[in-house]
């Protein structure tokens, strides 16, 4: 069956960011010239996805508005003769199907895509991180790769991974590969291990396949040490049962962009903008105005 349905869980708060999400949702923050979960969503599109659920929470609203019509300013635009920036909105016909539902109390990330159970049913399903960019240089197909080896190697889980300093395995979800083709099994996998004890370096990169199995799972697995459901404790508890989980690398050119803290999201921001096609010129030269030999 071919996979239609995807995921995407934006009801966190963004602690990491505050001051920046105290009103706002971290998803909105913009990177370049758009917000974070519009590159998602045209991700999705591109690999075919038809329908995405948002599962949001409180203060999220303006999500909603991004993706909806908005007649007002498409008339303003044409009456104040501003028609050329109605491209800037081309993203609203993209013909995504858009629902939305709430995860009531932040629970952690398993417990948002529980949220998802009565939208996706008995069919395998997508799962993209609201806070997650993947691939700058080009688009990157790998949601495609992971519904293609999740059907090919009929797995019950298919997860993107990437390598990341051994320094930064603690920040993720890590997964210990059986080999090192680029398509592989999974044997084992561990939520934010500490260095020591990472079964490798190849962290969870916020894209995931699911089969149905799943919710059932997540309902099975125990709330972490700061009360949380991890998605991460849910698929190994699949695993110890006998599913077959697969990982997917990304390669370096499909880069992913975590904006969930100002660290990354600062270097993300001035990546994307120092590149953009129509303002990056300008903006590399005033910063080698400003920085000199000193930057
Ligand atoms: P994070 O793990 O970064 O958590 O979420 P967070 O709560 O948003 O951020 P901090 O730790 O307070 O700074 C990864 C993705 O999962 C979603 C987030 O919205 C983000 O897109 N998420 C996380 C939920 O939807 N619900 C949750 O309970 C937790």
């Amino acid at each position: 069956m071919s996979i239609r349905n995807a995921v995407i869980p934006v009801a966190g708060l963004g602690t990491r960011l505050l001051p920046a999400t105290k009103s706002q949702p971290k998803e909105m923050l913009p990177v370049g010239k758009k917000p974070i979960v519009q590159y998602i969503v045209e991700e999705l599109h591109r690999c075919g996805l038809e329908r995405v659920l948002f599962v949001t929470g409180r203060g999220k609203s303006s999500i909603e508005d991004h993706f909806d019509d908005d007649p007002d300013l498409i008339r303003t635009l044409r009456e104040t003769g501003k028609e050329d920036l109605l491209q800037e909105l081309e993203y609203e016909r993209l013909g995504v199907h858009f629902l939305y539902t709430r995860q009531r109390r932040q629970r952690g990330l398993g417990d948002a895509v529980l949220c998802a159970e009565h939208f996706t049913g008995t069919e395998p399903f997508v799962v993209a991180l609201g806070d997650s960019i993947i691939g700058r240089h080009k688009p990157s197909p790998i949601v495609k790769r992971l519904m293609d080896a999740f059907e090919k190697h009929d797995a019950d889980c298919a997860i993107a991974v990437e390598q990341v300093p051994l320094s930064q395995v603690s920040m993720y979800g890590v997964v210990k590969p059986a080999s090192n083709d680029d398509v592989f099994e999974i044997t084992d996998l561990v939520e934010k291990p500490r260095r020591e004890e990472a079964p490798s370096n190849w962290a969870i990169a916020g894209r995931y396949v699911f089969a149905p199995g799943i919710f059932d799972a997540i309902k099975r697995t125990s709330f972490d040490h700061r009360n949380e459901l991890q998605l991460t404790d849910a698929i190994r508890l699949t695993l110890r049962e006998g599913k077959k989980i697969v990982g997917v690398r990304l390669p370096a050119e499909e880069k992913r962009y975590d904006i969930g803290n100002f660290e990354s999201y600062f270097e993300t921001f001035v990546e994307f903008a120092l590149t953009d096609p129509e303002f990056g010129p300008q903006l590399r030269k005033h910063v080698k105005e400003l920085f000199g030999e000193n930057l």
